[in-house]
């Protein structure tokens, strides 16, 4: 497979390939509370980005990226200059996680690796995240490291902000590497502690794909990230205890309105809202109360729309029509928004039914694909992990 892609095999350190596998995400809610180190709520689901990979004797990384069907051979010690000149090419974020382990102080040696995978790219479900933690996986095990989930999950998001330029936060990665089988985590984003979350048995998730691609890098992302700068700066004048949104209340927001123009103060109180919904699923799985959880998802979505102005005419349309049927409980965009997926929580009675429905629909938006959206359940899957050799295909 690696001569065929890169030539001959000269300087493989074995022969036999090993998978790093790091699954996608959903976010069930809590959106863009992450980097206001608030409450969030992911589930890592049974989709994702495999490195197949061998190390090599030498300091080359030779790349091949199925999903853009474009290798690429960079060299562990010219890494820095790479990362300088930014952009969000798929192979700048294996630079960026290589030189961020490195930085770290892990020696890397080279690898072959191929890159594949079943997520929809620039949809929403974290194949950024994915890819970075599938990476740092295979380089991790290529130099005999011992994998520490929640510090590559820090290091890989720390590599997205400074090495390709995305202002994002903690909780794709976070999903990624420490995802496990039916559950969910609810993550508190600023000590970076986590409860796993068992999905009630009558839970099933589906994902609504809008069709509708979005990029974060250079988007209104960062925009509104420094918004949310903007507002705690306000509030931390107001209150020195207010280090994040995560700390304001909606009364000191009143407060200090007159000093925020209206987008920062819509963007804040969605922030300062949406920071408790996740504990209140959490409380409404826990009391079996899917039909209460489903009102928070759709809430969450109304001030998306609304307050945060992340949504689109599809992904409205696309939710409004998942809500209409018998069997969901609400539906919510996920992830940054601007396009991408949407989800909704349905009865797993009905969720074949609710599928087929929704592949069926029309949205009566006007979309890409013509109103369709492209509907699929997922579950809920385990974190980052290198397939054992014997396993491997
Ligand atoms: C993207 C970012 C995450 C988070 C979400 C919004 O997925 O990568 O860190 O901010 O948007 O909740």
């Amino acid at each position: 497979m690696f001569e065929g892609i890169f030539g001959p095999a000269a300087g493989h350190a074995s022969t036999r390939p090993r998978v790093s596998i790091a699954p996608g995400r959903i976010n069930l809610i809590g959106e863009h509370t992450d980097y206001n180190e608030g409450w969030a709520l992911p589930m890592a689901i049974d989709r994702g980005v495999r490195v197949v990979y061998v190390p090599r004797t030498d300091r080359a990384l030779r790349v091949y990226s199925t999903a853009h069907q474009e290798s690429r051979h960079l060299e562990l010690d010219h890494l820095r200059c790479l990362e300088a000149g930014g952009g969000a090419g798929w192979w700048r974020y294996v630079a960026a996680v290589a030189a961020a382990l490195e930085r770290d102080g892990i020696e890397l040696p080279g690898i072959d690796a191929v890159i594949v995978g079943d997520l929809p790219m620039a949809s929403g479900l974290s194949s950024s995240a994915a890819l970075e933690l599938a990476v740092a996986g295979a380089l991790c095990d290529a130099a005999g490291t011992e994998w520490r989930p929640r510090q590559m999950a820090t290091l890989c998001a720390r590599a997205e902000n400074e090495g390709v330029g995305v202002a994002c936060g903690v909780m794709d990665q976070m999903a990624s590497a420490l995802g496990r089988a039916g559950h969910a985590l609810l993550l508190d984003c600023r000590t970076l502690e986590f409860e796993t979350v068992a999905l009630p048995g009558r839970a099933a998730v589906v994902v609504l794909d809008s069709g509708v691609q979005r990029t974060l890098a250079g988007s209104a992302f960062n925009l509104r990230r420094q918004a949310c700068e903007r507002a705690t700066l306000v509030l931390g004048r107001l209150d020195s205890s207010v280090r994040a949104l995560r700390d304001a209340t909606l009364e000191q927001l009143e407060e200090v309105s007159p000093g925020l123009d209206a987008p920062t103060r819509r963007y804040a109180r969605h922030v300062i809202e949406e920071c408790d919904r996740p504990r209140g699923v959490v409380r409404a799985f826990a009391r079996g109360d899917l039909e209460g959880a489903g009102e928070l998802m759709n809430a969450s979505h109304a001030s998306l729309r609304d307050l945060y102005r992340v949504s689109c005419p599809e992904l409205d349309a696309v939710t409004a029509r998942a809500r209409r049927h018998e069997s969901c409980f609400g539906a919510r965009l996920t992830g940054a928004g601007f396009g991408g997926c949407a989800i909704a929580l349905v009865d797993s009675a009905g969720v074949e039914a609710f599928v087929d429905e929704m592949n069926a629909a029309e949205t009566g938006a006007p979309t890409v694909r013509r109103g369709v959206c492209h509907a699929f359940r997922v579950e809920a899957a385990a974190g980052a992990h290198i397939l054992v050799p014997d396993s491997c295909p």
